[in-house]
């Protein structure tokens, strides 16, 4: 097995996974599907793989469920969403298809009754005259007296990206409703999401830089922000996709993320744990099976107009063995005022929590984990949080960093090529893989003072 190959994060025996797909809780099951090329580790090839669980804990990979197999498909079975209707379960999807070398998508439903056999219904809608072919991932929601929206992204016929919202009264029969938001930043939207968390409608979208006459993308990211959506009209209190959103994640592997509600109505997220371009994706895949993986899931909620994301409980039941730290008082001119502190660990896959039990952390500090590999460091001055890690094509460090509104505590979850940091409850996520060299797992902090609580758990399960 290759040594970037994760332990308890999804990810397909082969191929190469991109955006999560049709996420569901159907018959006391957790469904998640994803896009997947299962010849080659590139994207020249676009299915939908499968993994299910009872626990999101202890996953079976299920192999192939949607294939590009029909006239409306053919090209590729592109990313959708999953709903239960009437107790079956529904996948919608985009269709993609080329005819010489000219893109026509359609989006696409199929049904299962046992969540084994997926049969495919057709076409049901196709793309609207206000917008190109690019026009793709639809994500399904019910209301509670008007039926249910699709919403979908796209390129306007003007070449700036759009969203499109369809409505149906049965879920089986769409019509198109109209344009709810624009960009006049972006070339296109792909993958939105919309739900209701409490009070609040939360609007999630990923808006795209693209060369519109080369037809190629060229850059983006994942955006939240909080609406008012009208159940009666299919209307966004805010039209303006350019404006009061917030980046969903500050490290360098996150997009395409979707949701959905489970059964006892929390909100969880996945997201593709990517953001790699031909090169990175190159030499990360190097003798490796697979290329790419989910992140963990994460539940969602809404506080003070931002949302935050938090891992699921039920991942606490993957932690070992509590590891003790080897702690020594260093002189002040090399660790700050604080202390250091060394874990040594016997594998890669870790979590870590801090809690200052303050909201005023006025110190420096830093956290190197396995000799170098990446680093997390606080500035107080400026409250700047610092990610750094290896870029394994220019071999150089890289950092994203992000301004907080003082640091009060993190929660690290790391798999042997990626690491996952929430901090402050959640407020504020870097989400990244990292490059895995030959040093000994170990996390060694330096300049923190006795009163902040550290603990630290070896995570030895695998989840498939
Ligand atoms: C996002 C995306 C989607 C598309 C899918 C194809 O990563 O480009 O818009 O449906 O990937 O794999």
């Amino acid at each position: 097995m290759g040594k970037r190959r994760q332990q308890y994060h999804l990810e397909p025996d082969r191929g190469l996974l991109n955006d999560p797909n049709g996420l569901t809780y159907f018959k006391g099951k957790y469904y998640v599907f994803f896009q997947w090329n299962r010849f080659s580790k590139d994207h020249s090839y676009k299915e939908w793989g499968l993994f299910t669980s009872k626990d999101m804990i202890r996953w079976n990979f299920e192999g192939s469920a949607l294939l590009p197999d029909q006239y409306c498909d053919k090209d590729g079975t592109y990313s959708g969403s999953g709903y239960v209707i009437n107790d079956r379960l529904y996948l919608f999807y985009t269709g993609n298809t080329k005819k010489q070398g000219v893109r026509k998508s359609y989006q696409c439903m199929a049904v299962s009754d046992d969540g084994r056999k997926f049969l495919k219904l057709g076409s049901v809608l196709e793309t609207p005259a206000e917008y190109t072919e690019h026009f793709r991932d639809p994500k399904v929601l019910g209301t509670e007296n008007n039926g249910y929206y699709m919403l979908a992204g796209g390129q306007r016929k003007s070449g700036m990206g759009a969203l499109a919202i369809c409505h149906s009264d049965d879920g089986l029969n769409w019509k198109y409703a109209g344009m709810p938001a624009v960009t006049e930043k972006y070339e296109m939207i792909e993958c939105p999401d919309l739900f209701k968390l409490g009070e609040n409608y939360v609007l999630l979208y990923n808006p795209q830089s693209r060369d519109n006459e080369k037809d190629i993308p060229l850059d983006s990211f994942s955006a939240v922000k909080i609406i008012d959506f009208n159940e009666e009209k299919g209307t966004f209190s805010d039209s303006d996709l350019d404006q009061n959103y917030a980046r969903m994640d500050q490290g360098f592997d996150f997009y395409a993320p979707q949701t959905f509600e489970d059964g006892s109505g929390r909100r969880i997220l996945y997201a593709w744990m990517s953001r790699m371009d031909d090169a990175q994706e190159k030499i990360f895949a190097a003798g490796e099976p697979n290329i790419h993986c989910l992140t963990l899931p994460r539940e969602l909620k809404v506080e003070d107009g931002r949302l935050l994301q938090k891992p699921v409980r039920e991942l606490r039941q993957m932690l070992g063995e509590e590891v003790k730290a080897v702690r020594q008082e260093k002189p002040a001119a090399e660790a700050g005022e604080g202390f250091t502190a060394e874990y040594a660990l016997r594998g890669r896959a870790f979590c870590m929590s801090i809690d200052t039990g303050k909201t005023d952390w006025s110190r420096e500090f830093k956290i190197v984990f396995h000799g170098g590999e990446s680093s997390l460091s606080y500035r107080p001055e400026d409250q700047l949080v610092i990610f750094t890690r290896k870029n394994w094509v220019t071999e150089k460090p890289e950092s994203k960093e992000c301004r907080i509104n003082g640091f009060k505590n993190a929660e690290i979850w790391a798999d042997r090529s990626s690491m996952e940091i929430f901090i402050n409850s959640g407020k504020t996520v870097f989400t990244s893989r990292v490059w895995t060299e030959e040093s000994a797992p170990k996390i060694e902090i330096s300049g923190i003072p006795e009163e902040m609580q550290i603990e630290v758990h070896e995570i030895d399960k695998e989840i498939l």
